[in-house]
């Protein structure tokens, strides 16, 4: 029988009335069992993050800061045993489930150094003896709702930055990677954090997630994941400072006068790397005319040597799909993908179980307005589309609601520099793929993606409001706009 875990509320583990199953998706088996939370359980979490919200705000932001080193020192020495537990929970094989880590203890790092910095303004005043600036408040209870692709690095994106702007945390993890957020639990209790500061209620969406996104005491959610739920959330969350991140139909422009084999390694790893399921994952190649054939034919190559099976064996190139409903999604868009008219130029098939596998499969001769070129699949299928010219390309790149990562493989600077100028996204690659986003850089889109900005300095702005500050040391009462030197 797997182990039961608790939930983490008000400093204390909180076991529930029922629980369900967290598996491991290569092999169908129970690794840990979790309490599914209720309404409730998110008004305890809340009280005890309201509880302990002046004390931790009030905390110099230097001293916060030597928590979070403390975490990132956690989490680095046992990073061996995360990256085993991640991969078994979700699937990435072990290189990718030990980056997903390492991300981790980088936001905490660059976090904790930010508790010298929080910078505001300075300015000047339109009158005399008066001095004017803006200085960085928490939001105060926020809401944090996590996907199970990145099961450590996304709860930290925001777990660090909300910490270091002196806010307190409710945090519903993925019910497919709960594990991975408990073991951050364990460390971030370790390293110090007080009681109620940061609380996980695990459980459904449409309890837990709700409950979170309705709460009147909850001021700042922060979300990743679907579209829809985006939307929900947008509609439902009232006047919370919201952030979201909702997915890509990320683009790989290919030049004819591309480096081929540099572009080809950086489809197949911006495809097929944990296995499709990434915001940043490459979805489309936009492939030029002239180089359209010897690029597939290389891609094919390529992928069909890709070896399926457990994260956590080192022969594994591909891990599994995380679960059931999204082997089913792949396997669908496949079929749609056909329908719709485009060629299957490999894969294509789910493996036999048990495990949720699908082979990394590329269509061919895709139409820019088919589904498959437009909407966002979160599996290993790779749609090549062929244009003409860059405006062309960039057109296509652009012709999908999402707006996250995209990429061009060229050697002409000009066209570069027109992609970085013309492609509606929050981030653009030359000569790299999709994937790989640094902490100490903003992460996030345009568009149907959202525009909130996570990671690097202006993650910081998700998590704290700006006040504005006038300091009158006249003496006398001076009216802006009236008492102004002419
Ligand atoms: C995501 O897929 O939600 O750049 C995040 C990357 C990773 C982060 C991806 N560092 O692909």
């Amino acid at each position: 029988m797997a182990e039961r875990h608790g939930m983490y509320i008000g400093g204390r583990y909180v076991g529930g009335k029922d629980y369900f199953d967290d598996t491991d998706p290569a092999t169908g088996d129970v690794i840990a069992r979790f309490p599914l939370g209720s309404a409730k359980d998110v008004g305890m979490a809340v009280d005890a993050a309201r509880d302990s919200l002046r004390s931790w705000s009030q905390t110099p932001p230097p001293a916060r800061g030597r928590i979070l080193y403390r975490i990132a020192e956690l989490l680095r020495k046992d990073k061996d045993r995360l990256s085993r537990v991640l991969s078994t929970e979700m699937g990435k094989v072990l290189p990718e489930a030990s980056g997903d880590v390492q991300e981790a203890i980088d936001i905490f790092e660059y976090m904790a150094g930010e508790g010298r910095r929080l910078y505001g303004h300075t300015t000047t005043s339109e009158l005399r003896d008066k001095f004017a600036m803006t200085i960085r408040i928490p939001v105060g209870v926020v809401g944090l709702i996590t996907p199970w692709n990145f099961p450590i690095a996304i709860p930290a994106w925001k777990i660090a930055p909300a910490l270091i702007c002196g806010n307190t945390v409710v945090i519903k993890p993925s019910s497919d990677t709960p594990l991975c957020v408990y073991e951050l639990m364990r460390i971030i209790e370790k390293a110090g954090v007080p009681e109620g500061v940061v609380n996980m209620v695990s459980g459904q969406a449409s309890v837990v997630g709700e409950a979170i996104v309705r709460h009147p005491h909850i001021e700042g959610l922060s979300f990743t994941g679907s579209k829809t739920t985006g939307e929900w959330i947008i509609k439902n969350a009232g006047f919370k400072k919201v952030g979201m991140e909702l997915g890509g139909k990320n683009p790989i422009l290919v030049m004819d006068d591309a480096d081929l084999e540099l572009a080809v390694d950086g489809i197949i790893w911006g495809a097929f790397g944990t296995t499709g399921q990434r915001c940043t994952a490459a979805s489309r190649v936009i492939a030029q005319k002239g180089i359209k054939e010897k690029l597939l034919a290389a891609l094919i190559k390529r992928t069909k040597k890709l070896r399926l099976g457990k994260g956590t064996d080192p022969k594994t190139d591909v891990g599994p799909l995380i679960n059931k409903a999204a082997l089913e999604k792949t396997e669908s868009y496949v079929k749609i993908g056909k329908d719709e008219g485009a060629r299957l130029a490999c894969g294509g098939k789910r493996l036999a179980g048990p495990g949720f596998f699908h082979e990394p499969t590329i269509l061919d001769r895709v139409d820019p307005d088919m589904r498959i070129a437009r909407e966002e699949i979160f599996g290993p299928v790779l749609s090549i589309i062929e244009a003409g010219s860059l405006d062309e390309m960039i057109d296509i790149a652009n012709g999908t609601e999402y707006g996250l990562s995209s990429s061009i493989y060229t050697r002409d600077i000009n066209m570069a520099f027109k992609a970085i100028e013309r492609i509606q996204a929050g981030i653009t690659y030359i000569n790299a793929s999709t994937i790989g986003a640094e902490t100490h850089l903003p992460f996030g889109g345009v568009k149907g993606t959202g525009h909130t900005r996570e990671a690097g300095i202006h993650g910081i702005d998700e998590f704290s409001d700006i006040k504005t500050v006038y300091i009158d040391h006249s003496g006398k009462l001076q009216r802006a706009q009236i008492d102004v030197d002419d």
